[in-house]
């Protein structure tokens, strides 16, 4: 080993976006962040991944924030540290399919208010539904980064990896990310599929997993000896469980290998200190289960993702139909079969779920469709891997003729009817956005905002409540 070449591996610490998001539900505010945003700077991590996913949604609906506002507090708070967000392509970062000039429009104003890096997925993997996000980033010269939603299933061979990453390559990414949201790579599978990749691409191999089945560790490392270039981690008091391999650990078992991170483990230690109290402080409150902190095989045995795992509990709960639990997971694999081998990923995990618990209750399948599912079987979200079953189609759709174009062209252009909708709330340029993504939400929070503003003691004001989605 040590006459081999050097080869650093690069770390993106996700503790202020995916960490959080994976164990307690995306509810660490702002004001937990500042303080140690400076040393999070001084590490030298390749990136930081701080904004997109479910942060967006969670500020506004959970937290009376303005998720703009906290990307521009990072952003002041790591001026040398690329900063990354997490994508849902023509999804945005909503739960369904938005048109182009709201896509370009947002891609825009992220890099604008301080994104490097933007991480760009389709739940289906279908790249018709990256193009125009893609295109926008490319336009912005922020770094594009393509992601794979990993999944398994008869599909997804080898070849179907290959092909995928060479035709990533092809619309212009500058690198590509296996990302693993359900924690279902194996180490040696994973060291294969990263093989593959690079056999089909030259763009860097970042690899994202979850440590829901205890396998995560191990996978990075043969990941990384089988040449991935990038690895997401997170510091220790949110690593593990549902959340990723530890970034302390990974530093130091790469320490002084031809991978050696270079990173300061003394630095990482003290921003472990700062978060410890605060993780303790999230399980007095509840907001961490201690549960997602330990490994879940089932996630294997079942391949479902842990977020969905506990969504459909919540789900049977509030039908008073916990015990058809087990009808229900076993229901999962056959809707996602019907739908096209399709990923379990936002939204598609939502879909699958809430489509299977209504088969089991409803005592039949398909009796009742969500419009979710009829959308997806119309072809509104894109194309699966795998045709949608036929049988199925007809029985939700009857004789509606279903879609094949890319989705997003039969959208209108949205934004300006949007523009005229908030007018009387407008503060800023942004807020088209986060209406048009979340318009009840948005509207909650403008609200809320004013009132701020007005001296109205803001406390006293009933936000928006909901589900939260995985
Ligand atoms: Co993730």
């Amino acid at each position: 080993m040590q006459e081999k070449e050097k080869k650093p591996v690069k770390i993106v610490e996700t503790i202020l976006r995916d960490a959080h998001q994976s164990l307690i539900a995306t509810r660490m505010p702002t004001e937990v962040m500042l303080p140690i945003l400076s040393k999070l700077d001084e590490v030298g991590f390749y990136a930081l991944e701080c904004w997109g996913g479910a942060t967006f949604d969670a500020c506004l609906r959970f937290l009376n924030e303005d998720p703009w506002e906290r990307l521009r507090k990072i952003r002041k708070g790591c001026p040398n540290t690329k900063l990354q967000m997490l994508f849902r392509g023509q999804n945005i970062l909503g739960y369904r399919p938005y048109a182009d000039d709201v896509v370009e429009y947002f891609v825009q104003k992220s890099v604008d208010n301080g994104i490097d890096i933007i991480r760009i997925f389709d739940c289906l993997n279908d790249l018709r539904n990256l193009e125009t996000s893609v295109k926008a980033a490319i336009k912005e010269k922020c770094h594009v980064q393509i992601a794979l939603s990993y999944t398994t299933g008869d599909a997804y061979t080898p070849e179907y990896w290959m092909q995928t990453a060479k035709a990533i390559e092809d619309m212009g990414a500058d690198s590509i990310c296996i990302k693993d949201m359900a924690g279902l790579l194996v180490p040696y599978k994973a060291a294969e599929l990263v093989k593959a990749m690079k056999e089909a691409s030259d763009l860097p191999i970042d690899v994202h997993t979850h440590y829901t089945s205890g396998c995560a560790s191990m996978t990075l490392l043969k990941c990384v000896e089988a040449g991935a270039d990038i690895i997401d981690t997170a510091i220790s008091p949110f690593a593990m469980g549902t959340s990723h391999p530890s970034t302390e650990a990974m530093v130091e078992s790469l320490k002084d290998s031809p991978y050696d991170t270079g990173l300061d483990v003394a630095l990482l230690a003290e921003i472990a200190d700062y978060f410890r109290p605060y993780r303790d402080e999230c399980i007095k409150n509840g907001l961490l289960n201690p549960k997602n902190l330990g490994s879940d095989i089932k996630t294997l045995v079942y391949q479902v993702p842990g977020g969905m795992l506990s969504n459909l509990t919540s789900q049977l709960k509030d039908l008073h139909a916990e015990d058809r639990f087990y009808e229900v997971l076993a229901e999962v694999p056959n809707v996602r079969k019907d739908l096209g081998e399709c990923p379990l990923v936002t939204p598609s995990s939502q879909i699958v779920g809430s489509q299977a618990v209504m088969n089991v209750i409803q005592g039949e399948r398909y009796k009742v469709a969500t419009k979710e599912t009829r959308d997806m079987l119309l072809g509104k979200y894109g194309r699966a891997v795998k045709p949608f079953n036929e049988e199925v189609r007809k029985k939700v759709i009857g004789n509606e003729k279903p879609i094949t174009c890319r989705p997003a062209d039969l959208l209108e252009p949205e934004l300006e009817k949007l523009e005229k909708d908030i007018a009387a709330f407008k503060q800023q340029d942004e807020d088209v956005l986060t209406y048009a993504l979340f318009p009840q939400v948005a509207l909650a929070f403008f609200k809320y905002r004013e009132a701020q503003n007005t001296g109205i003691d803001p406390d006293l004001f009933d936000s928006v409540n909901g589900a939260y989605p995985v």
